[in-house]
């Protein structure tokens, strides 16, 4: 057992039904995608109400909807890392298992992750704030290709915003509503790569902790739910989550 040598965690680990994760920016930081907080962080570059909300968004169309263009073609050029693989495989073996991401990256699905339940949305996909149809990428991409401004625009004459939420902007009810069962109801919850500044999300693991979940962090830093938490693993998840994951197949082997 290279993580796992505190008799209290196997004995939890052996007999827990349900898990469930909330990742942050920090899972898909080995991929090559910048986190939000922290010396590289983008909002230590950038202000987030300059370019993530809805009235930058209105009034500076073009600038913002470059920024988002410009991310996802940092993600194209991506790849999931092990710490996502190493989540997929912990679906597999896990008697029932929830994965709650604040990414908007599709990394987690791209990896082979089923049903994750998007917090802030996805940055692939794109919608007119008129009529409210729905654009893929390739179909985003064709419009934007042919607009100079960069300023896109539904057949409707509506602009087409991506599907991620804004500052001031509500969750998906469904996801948050999803999100706060699983955590509520579960055994063991693991906080990955997730400064827990934000709320709603940062709310998840607190409430599980209220509710007896086992809580485990993992992350390079401590945050503001290290205090709470019953284990924290400092280090790179990529690291980390496939030697947690190896350690949870041999207590299951061990049953
Ligand atoms: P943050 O940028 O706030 O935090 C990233 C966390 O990941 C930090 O705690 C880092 O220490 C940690 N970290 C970085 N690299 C890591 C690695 N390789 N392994 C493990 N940990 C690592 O990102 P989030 O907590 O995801 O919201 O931010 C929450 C929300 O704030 C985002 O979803 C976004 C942002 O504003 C919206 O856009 C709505």
């Amino acid at each position: 057992m290279i993580l796992l040598n505190d008799n209290r965690a196997i004995q939890i680990l052996k007999k827990a039904r349900r898990f469930v994760v909330l990742t942050g920016a920090g899972v898909s930081a080995e991929s090559g995608i910048p986190t939000f907080r922290g010396e590289e962080g983008l909002w230590e570059k950038l202000s987030p109400e300059e370019l993530a909300s809805f009235e930058a968004f209105y009034n500076n169309t073009g600038i913002v909807s470059e920024w988002y263009q410009h991310r996802r073609d940092i993600i194209h050029n991506t790849e999931p890392n092990p710490g996502h693989f190493a989540l997929t495989e912990l679906q597999k073996l896990a008697p029932n298992f929830d994965l709650i991401t604040q990414n908007v990256d599709g990394l987690h699905q791209r990896a082979g992750s089923r049903d994750v339940i998007e917090l802030h949305g996805n940055i692939m996909e794109n919608y007119c704030i008129n009529c409210n149809l729905q654009y893929s990428q390739e179909e985003f991409d064709e419009i934007y290709r042919h607009n100079p401004n960069h300023i896109p625009h539904c057949y409707c004459g509506g602009l087409i915003r991506p599907n991620v939420v804004w500052f001031g902007e509500a969750l998906p009810e469904k996801s948050i509503e999803k999100a706060y069962q699983a955590s509520m109801q579960s055994d063991v919850f693991l906080s990955i790569g997730t400064s827990a500044q934000v709320s709603p999300a940062s709310n998840l693991p607190r409430i599980a902790k209220q509710n007896n979940s086992y809580l485990i962090e993992i992350n390079k830093t401590s945050t503001a739910i290290s205090d709470i938490v019953d284990i924290h693993l400092e280090g790179l998840s990529g690291e980390i989550l496939p030697m947690f994951v190896n350690d949870y197949r041999l207590l299951l082997n061990d049953k």
